[in-house]
């Protein structure tokens, strides 16, 4: 009878704990869509932070820590443990990463910034490669390889890789990329790509298309998704540009999204965002080459728009004190209920 009685109890508990446990992260889990945040150190170090980070996110990207600067330093030093750790929490917690980012405009350390030569530009990026690629070998399942490639107007961005080496720098990057570890996914990310039809989109969109017509290595496009709220949403736009991603086989993440409200008066705004972030989910759910939904943190607290955008804040799902806002909720019912037809 105790053994019963045992048996009942323990059945009950995982019942009970099964239940708690029905958030983001098991409905995306179902729903087949990598979702999550980007996040900080602090985020897998402490609570409430952690359990926030468990219980929602299916894939997470490191909001800092694999930049150039952060991750290689200085010419002889390589800082793995931020990165190694961020890797061992996602394990632990059936979470995949996805590594943002090896090249940029920005955050690099002072001797990328002093290169002077296109020979020691191919090898400082063939080294950065082959170190983090090596490394983390088996443990990463796609990669920002190159971001922030464009200028507004579709022309490639005078990037310092741009200028020691030539345009050519994308695509050998990608091979590189490709040679270091033919198992993980390499994307070009970028912003103001969205839209069809917008000069930055068709830069990326014919980039891409001549680099799958020649065989270049790449598997998809990050469109960040910094949005302001107060502007609507062009979903005919972004679908149509999804899809012909889809006719060249290439994936798109949803890789840094934010929605913006002015500060001075979110209450005026909250539904137009709530629009925009449940649009957004629904287009990454429905559109089968969208594989990810990744947002630009998951609190307005260290959030990176208000020291970025001025009179804008509030642009993420849980507010300040790390609550989750009703755009939060109406999301978790889209990935609870949203069939895709
Ligand atoms: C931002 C971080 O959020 C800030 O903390 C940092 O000071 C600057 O970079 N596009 C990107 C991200 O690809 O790497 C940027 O992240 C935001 C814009």
């Amino acid at each position: 009878m105790k053994k019963l009685i045992l048996i009942t109890s323990l059945a009950m508990m995982t019942l009970l704990t099964g239940c708690a446990k029905k958030n983001a992260h098991y409905y995306a889990k179902k729903q087949g869509l990598d979702f999550g945040f980007a996040v900080t150190s602090a985020d897998i170090l402490q609570e409430p932070n952690m359990t926030i980070v468990k219980e929602n996110a299916t894939m997470v990207v490191s909001e800092n820590n694999m930049k150039n600067a952060n991750i290689h330093p200085s010419k002889k030093f390589w800082n793995w443990s931020d990165t190694d750790h961020l890797i061992e929490f996602a394990k632990q917690n059936d979470i995949s990463v996805k590594f943002h980012t090896l090249f940029w405009h920005q955050q690099n350390a002072p001797f990328i910034l002093n290169l002077s030569t296109k020979e020691e530009a191919l090898a400082a990026m063939d080294e950065h490669i082959e170190k983090i690629m090596s490394h983390y070998k088996g443990q990463i399942k796609v990669y920002d390889v190159v971001n922030e490639m464009f200028n507004e107007d579709g022309s490639l961005r005078q990037s310092l890789w741009y200028n020691l080496i030539g345009p050519e720098y994308l695509e050998h990057a990608l091979i590189k990329a490709r040679q270091c570890d033919p198992d993980v996914k390499l994307y070009f990310n970028e912003y103001n790509n969205e839209n069809l039809g917008y000069a930055k989109s068709e830069g990326m969109y014919n980039l891409v298309k001549d680099f799958k017509a020649r065989g270049i290595p790449i598997d998809g496009i990050g469109m960040q998704l910094h949005l302001d709220g107060t502007q609507p949403l062009n979903e005919d736009a972004i679908r149509a540009n999804i899809r012909r991603y889809a006719e060249l086989g290439l994936e798109v993440s949803f890789s840094e999204v934010d929605v913006r409200i002015p500060k001075d008066n979110p209450e005026a705004w909250e539904q137009a965002q709530q629009e925009v972030y449940c649009t957004l989910l629904k287009i990454a759910l429905e559109e089968p080459n969208v594989k990810s939904f990744i947002m630009w943190g998951y609190s307005d607290n260290g959030s990176w728009v208000p020291g970025t955008f001025p009179g804008y804040g509030n642009a993420l799902p849980f507010d300040f004190n790390r609550q989750p806002k009703p755009v939060w909720n109406a999301m978790l019912d889209i990935l609870k209920n949203y069939k895709v037809k």
